[in-house]
This record gives C-alpha cells, sequence and structure tokens, in this order.
C-alpha cells in the first residue's frame, strides 16, 4: 500500500471495511507503525475560525487534543506520542464519553477513530460540531471510503488523508492542525488589534508606538501580573500606570502611589509597611502603611530604582508571599495588592553595578511596558497640543482659539528632552503669555540648549572653570530648572536622590529631607 498524502487530498488503498489488525509486511516498512496499520486518517480540516474555548487554551503554552478511540492499545499510543509532542491529552473509549469532555474542556483539536462502538465518523461529526461548532476533527478509520470522506467534507471537512499510518505521520499532521490553529487566532488577534483604537479619556495616544503601548495595557490590565513600566522622565509612566488600575478588575478599588525617590530612606520603609505605636521615637500612634492602604486595589511604586538595598530585600518578600508586618510589629498582614512599579533608570545596568537587586528585578518585570520618548511618537504632538490647551486655556483667561501651523512645526522639530511634561509646561507658559487669539511660534520659548538626545556639538569646560565647579554649576542650573524639586533635579542630571543628596551636601546646599 503507498504512503499516505498528508495534504489529505488523495486516498490510496482498498475502499471496502477492513479488519483492524496487525500485517508483518506494513511493520517491516514502517519501523514505528501503529498497532492497526490499515487504519486510515480522515483529516477533516475546517477552515473555520476557532471558538471561545479553544481562544482560551490557546492562549497557554500547550494545545489540547481529545483522541477518542476504542482500541485501549491504539489509544495508549496516541496519548504517548502526543503528550510528548507538547500536546495536553484528553482520552474517551467512546463517543459519548468524548462528547462530554468536549463539552467540559477546552478541546483545540479532535482525534477520533471513524468506527465507534454505536456511532459512525459521520454522526459523531455531527455530534461534534453540535457541542463546539468550530473544533477541528481529525478522523482515523478502518472503514473508509471515498464516498464517506466526501460526505464528511459534506459535513464541514475541507480536507482528509487516508492512509495506515506511522507515528511520526500522525505526529505531523496533529503538528500541522496546530500551526494553522495558532496561525489564524494569530491573524484574528491581529486584525483585531488593528481595527481597534484604544481610547483613554486624558490620554493622547493616536501614534502606533503609543497605540502599542495601549495594547500592552489593554492585554495586562485584567490580570493580577506585577508591570515593570520604563521610559524616559515625563513620558507619562505615571498616566499608564493609572491606565490599568482603571481597566483592570480592581478599579473600584484604590490606587495608591509612592514615590521612592522623594521620600527619605529612614522613611520608605515606614511609609510602606506602616509601624506600630512605639516602634520609633515619634511612633505616637500606629499607622498603616502603603501596602495595607492599597488592600484590593494597586499600589504604584514610583522611581523603584531608587529604593534602598534594604528596602530591596523586604520587598522581594511582599512581592513572593504578600505579607508583612509593620514595622515594630509581629502580627504578619496579608494583603491582596497588585503592583505597578515605574523607572526612567537602566535597571539592567543597575543590577550590573549590583546596586538593584537581580531577583527583585525579575519580580518586578513580569510585565514590562516601555513608553516610548516624546520624539519617537513626534505625531502625537498637535493632539498633546490640543489637548493642554483645552485644560490651560480656562486657566489664562483669555480666548485662545489655537496654535499656529508655524508653532506647530516649531514644536515637531524639537528633541523634547523633558518628554510630554515639557510640551505641557511650554504650552501652559504660552498660554499664559500669548498675546493674541492665536499662540504663534514666537510665544513659545523652547530650551535649546545641548540636552541629552540633541545633536548640539560637544563643547568644553568654560574657559578657566575647573571640573568641580562646572559640575556644581549643573547642579544649581538643575535646581533653578525643576523650580527647586529635587527629586526632579536628580532625574533632570541622571542622579538618583541620594547620589544628589551626597553632592549637594559637597557644595553646601542644605537638604532638608522632608522636602520632596
Ligand atoms: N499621552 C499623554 N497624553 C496626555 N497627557 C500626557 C501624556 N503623557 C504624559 N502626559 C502628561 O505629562 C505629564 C507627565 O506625565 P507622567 O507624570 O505620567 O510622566 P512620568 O513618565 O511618570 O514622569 P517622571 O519620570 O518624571 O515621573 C503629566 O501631566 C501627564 O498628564
Ligand atoms: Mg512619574
Amino acid at each position: 500500500m503507498d504512503r499516505p498524502d498528508f495534504t489529505g487530498r488523495e486516498f490510496h488503498g482498498a475502499a471496502e471495511p477492513q479488519p483492524k489488525n496487525l500485517t508483518t509486511k506494513t511493520r517491516r516498512r514502517e519501523e514505528i507503525l501503529c498497532d492497526s496499520s490499515r487504519l486510515r486518517v480522515f483529516v477533516v480540516n475546517r477552515i473555520s475560525l476557532w471558538g471561545r474555548k479553544s481562544e482560551r487554551s490557546s492562549k497557554s503554552a500547550m494545545a489540547s487534543v481529545l483522541i477518542v478511540e476504542d482500541e485501549p492499545k491504539m489509544l495508549r499510543l496516541l496519548e504517548l506520542n502526543l503528550g510528548e509532542e507538547g500536546w495536553t491529552t484528553f482520552s474517551a473509549g467512546d463517543a459519548e464519553t468524548g462528547l462530554k469532555i468536549l463539552g467540559r474542556e477546552a478541546i483545540d483539536l479532535v482525534l477520533s477513530d471513524f468506527k465507534l462502538p454505536g456511532m459512525n465518523g459521520l454522526e459523531f461529526l455531527d455530534a461534534i460540531h453540535r457541542v463546539n461548532a468550530e473544533v477541528p476533527v481529525v478522523l482515523m478509520t478502518a472503514y473508509g471510503s471515498v464516498e464517506t470522506a466526501v460526505e464528511a467534507m459534506k459535513k464541514g471537512a475541507s480536507n482528509y488523508v487516508l492512509k495506515p499510518f506511522s507515528l511520526e505521520e500522525i505526529k505531523l499532521v496533529v503538528r500541522k492542525e496546530r500551526d494553522a490553529h495558532r496561525l489564524r487566532v494569530e491573524n484574528r488577534t491581529l486584525r483585531e488589534e488593528l481595527g481597534r483604537r484604544y481610547e483613554y479619556p486624558n490620554l493622547v495616544a493616536r501614534s502606533a508606538k503609543m497605540q502599542e503601548v495601549l495594547a500592552a495595557v489593554e492585554r495586562v490590565a485584567p490580570t493580577n501580573s506585577t508591570v515593570l513600566i520604563g521610559g524616559e522622565s515625563g513620558v507619562g509612566k505615571e498616566l499608564i500606570a493609572r491606565a490599568i488600575h482603571q481597566r483592570s478588575r480592581r478599579a473600584s478599588g484604590p490606587f495608591v502611589k509612592i514615590n521612592c525617590t522623594a521620600i527619605p530612606e529612614n522613611l520608605l520603609e515606614s511609609e510602606l509597611f506602616g509601624y506600630e505605636r512605639g516602634a520609633f521615637t515619634g511612633a505616637t500612634a500606629t499607622k498603616p502603611g502603603k501596602f495595607e492602604l492599597a488592600d484590593k486595589g494597586s499600589l504604584f511604586l514610583d522611581e523603584i530604582g531608587d529604593v534602598p538595598q534594604i528596602t530591596q530585600a523586604k520587598l522581594l518578600r511582599v512581592l513572593q508571599e504578600r505579607e508583612f508586618e509593620r514595622l515594630g510589629g509581629t502580627r504578619t498582614i496579608k494583603v491582596d495588592v497588585r503592583l505597578v512599579a515605574a523607572t526612567n533608570r537602566d535597571l539592567r545596568a543597575a543590577l550590573e553595578q549590583g546596586t538593584f537587586r537581580e531577583d527583585l528585578y525579575y519580580r518586578l518585570n513580569v510585565v514590562p511596558i516601555d513608553v516610548p520618548p516624546l520624539r519617537e511618537h513626534a505625531e502625537d504632538i498637535p493632539g498633546l497640543v490640543e489637548h493642554f490647551l483645552a485644560k490651560y486655556r480656562g486657566e489664562s483667561g483669555k480666548q485662545i482659539r489655537g496654535v499656529t501651523p508655524q508653532a506647530i512645526q516649531l514644536l515637531a522639530n524639537f528633541h523634547w528632552p523633558g518628554n510630554v511634561r515639557e510640551l505641557e509646561n511650554i504650552i501652559e507658559r504660552a498660554a499664559a503669555f500669548a498675546k493674541g487669539e492665536w499662540i504663534e511660534a514666537g510665544d513659545i520659548h523652547l530650551d535649546t540648549g545641548p540636552a541629552k538626545g540633541s545633536n548640539a556639538p560637544m563643547g568644553f569646560l568654560p574657559p578657566g572653570m575647573t571640573l568641580d565647579q562646572w559640575e556644581d554649576e549643573m547642579i544649581r542650573e538643575a535646581l533653578r530648572r525643576s523650580g527647586g524639586n529635587k527629586s526632579q533635579a536628580a532625574r533632570l542630571l541622571g542622579l538618583s536622590r541620594n547620589a544628589l543628596r551626597y553632592r549637594l551636601s559637597k557644595i553646601g546646599i542644605a537638604d532638608d529631607p522632608e522636602m520632596p
């Protein structure tokens, strides 16, 4: 007998029913031939979309196959081999059991004998599709004929293969089914994503890059996974963190934020975990920490890269066990909190320098979302300008109608080292100082000094200035630009809050730990 054609377009061999027994001839020819060497396989390859159940299972790494076969030996053989192939297998010795499993489990493919006790393959095909109209079915039969195959196709089959089969061959058939299944699901997901625009109030994100970010938000929001949001200062990390919370099942719960940079090292732990009365001098009453306050909601750990090492160890424990004790307390408190962390630092570099714990990094970085810098989605600038104008128009007390095309052009060409926040500040200022009804190019004051990401040529130290003096000057300039906000100054300089504190003390500028 010829080898079967797995494209399933041809039948080989006798059309008459054949007994299910072994022939030594076939056994010799095929090294790993299945027991029922005269079996024929119909691949009932339905080109149709997959049902909700199969979609669910497609998201997990393994696809699941239901094997319906009344010969126990054959059943076992298929189970073992498909299991080895990475399929999750469900087995049934008869049609009725098979249908029950199909109704209960998320099955991606049915592999069934054509002749089952009490039901033939065509009836079974019908019954299968009554339970799950979209699941593809591979039929194996010793009772096949072209007529039966045609009949099977009429009932929804688009493809079939007749054979005595080797295990390698059956594996190939089901592998093809799995690949086709994945492709269909992927195509559909892509089509859906392409056709869909994500809209959030307060968030301007029309560019493809920002739409990708929002697609990630949509995917992760309903889960409980920890998210690590990365991106330069001012790109909108906090806005994205809030969007995740709003789109989650915890939306009605609290969104609690803690800025790990702004809080002095010795206070961070008590802020996070709370304290008991008398835990330290000044602890006159018991106070719950942010973790407790965020119970049933989300906790946003901003600037996670600035968490000191000792606190990192404690954070790791909460992430692993979702429990902690208040400072000075003995009672273990359990919380149900979803963590979203953000950083504008390269945490990988911090890992290499040993300033950030690797185990904590991996716990936090379950789902990374990177928000692109504004210069990479300049298409959003007109929309953002409109958005900020709507926000500040009222405050300016003027009848500002809009921004001239020249002004938009100026904004679109800028490299935006301070990203969306910087754009917002510039629009606020322009709205306040605009002389006419329109904001013109002349009303826009960009900070065009050499900055990260600009193409300005590298200069050298001003004549007569030492490197230390120049560094001092940069620190003072950063403080001026941030309006005295030291956390922001630290960000502008690419320093941690602690590193800035050290440099400030060196140049004799007082640093009040209570100040941001
Ligand atoms: N896509 C956006 N649409 C509308 N407003 C935005 C957008 N992105 C950022 N903003 C605004 O820009 C400002 C800065 O955003 P946000 O605080 O979320 O940035 P960030 O990345 O957390 O900054 P930092 O690293 O400095 O903490 C906020 O006022 C925010 O509302
Ligand atoms: Mg922020």
